[in-house]
């Protein structure tokens, strides 16, 4: 049976634990000449920018020994009212597995239902599940642990902010998030983590989530596809930029994250986001570690 990974619960914890040892291992170097994935074809199917998802899958892909085929989703009869159904059928019969990164998470779900390939979330509106692969490994590789870590999320509950929570389900990350009033993260992916024993908890006070943190992490307040919402939402998140002021609120040997790519001087100054407690490029790397492990499990 074909598996999916569309939000970070597709995984199990052994299974993410395997994955993660698995990302070191090629991180480290191991195996780098065997090709697994030799005369595969994986579809990138896009309809949003992307730096680091695009071109760490595309890397990826072809150091496992398969060619990644790239394609904006309005390039493809999608973009001209072909349905989602029927294209799904099609590529199922040319390709072994696709990456996707479009607006609305049903979209991908009616994917995966409809294909006999392994169907990967590489963003929607509601998860960034591949984000938070490679968010677990950099903090696994900076705190030596994840259990009981204390992170503290400050800014909008996106999509990446969704993944984390899931991520603190599965980890045991202890999780902190501060968002303005009406910007929190999804209310049914909280509510099943915590049902689910996840430390998760979210405030509307930055500095109450910053105090003892071991990591500050935040992303964009405009994610793709809210340019509309620009001073509207800008207004609402005053207070809630990762600083020097919050910073000096963590513990000492805090680190710093961001998904990437930063507005600067919006949710996070240069200062933090250069100064030697940031990892972000760090983070930025193990995107490629993460996602090789996962396509090596996934696409047969
Ligand atoms: N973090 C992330 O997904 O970056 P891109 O939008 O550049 O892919
Ligand atoms: N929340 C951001 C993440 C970008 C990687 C967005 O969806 O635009």
């Amino acid at each position: 049976m074909k598996k999916d990974f569309l939000t970070l619960l597709d995984l199990t914890r052994d299974e993410l634990n395997a994955l993660l040892k698995r990302a070191s291992e090629l991180k480290a170097g191991k195996d780098s000449s065997s090709c697994p994935l030799i005369g595969k074809s994986i579809g990138l199917l896009f309809n949003k920018t992307s730096t680091r998802t695009r071109i760490s899958f595309q890397t990826g892909i072809y150091q496992l020994g398969a060619q990644a085929i790239y394609i904006n989703t309005n390039d493809l009869q999608l973009g001209r009212g072909e349905t989602v159904e029927d294209t799904a059928k099609v590529l199922s019969r040319y390709l072994h597995g696709i990456v996707i990164r479009t607006y609305e998470h049903s979209t991908i779900e009616k994917l995966a239902a409809n294909s006999t390939i392994p169907i990967v979330n590489g963003l929607t509106d509601l998860h960034h599940p591949c984000q938070a692969l490679a968010d677990i490994l950099t903090v696994s590789e900076k705190k030596g642990r994840l259990q009981g870590v204390r992170m503290a999320y400050i800014g909008d509950g996106n999509n990446v902010a969704n993944s984390l929570i899931e991520a603190a389900l599965l980890t045991g990350i202890d999780l902190v998030l501060a968002c303005p009033q009406g910007y929190e993260p999804d209310g049914r992916i909280y509510e099943r983590a915590i049902a689910g024993g996840a430390k998760v908890k979210i405030l509307t006070d930055p500095s109450g989530a910053a105090r003892d943190a071991d990591i500050l992490y935040t992303d964009v307040w405009i994610s793709m596809g809210q340019e509309k919402e620009v001073e509207r939402k800008k207004k609402k998140f005053e207070g809630f930029q990762i600083n020097s002021r919050l910073m000096s609120l963590a513990k000492p040997d805090a680190i710093v994250m961001h998904c990437l790519p930063a507005h600067r001087g919006e949710e996070i100054t240069d200062e933090v986001l250069d100064s030697r407690q940031s990892v972000v490029i760090d983070q930025a790397e193990n995107r490629l570690h993460t996602q090789k492990a996962l396509l090596e499990m996934l696409v047969k």
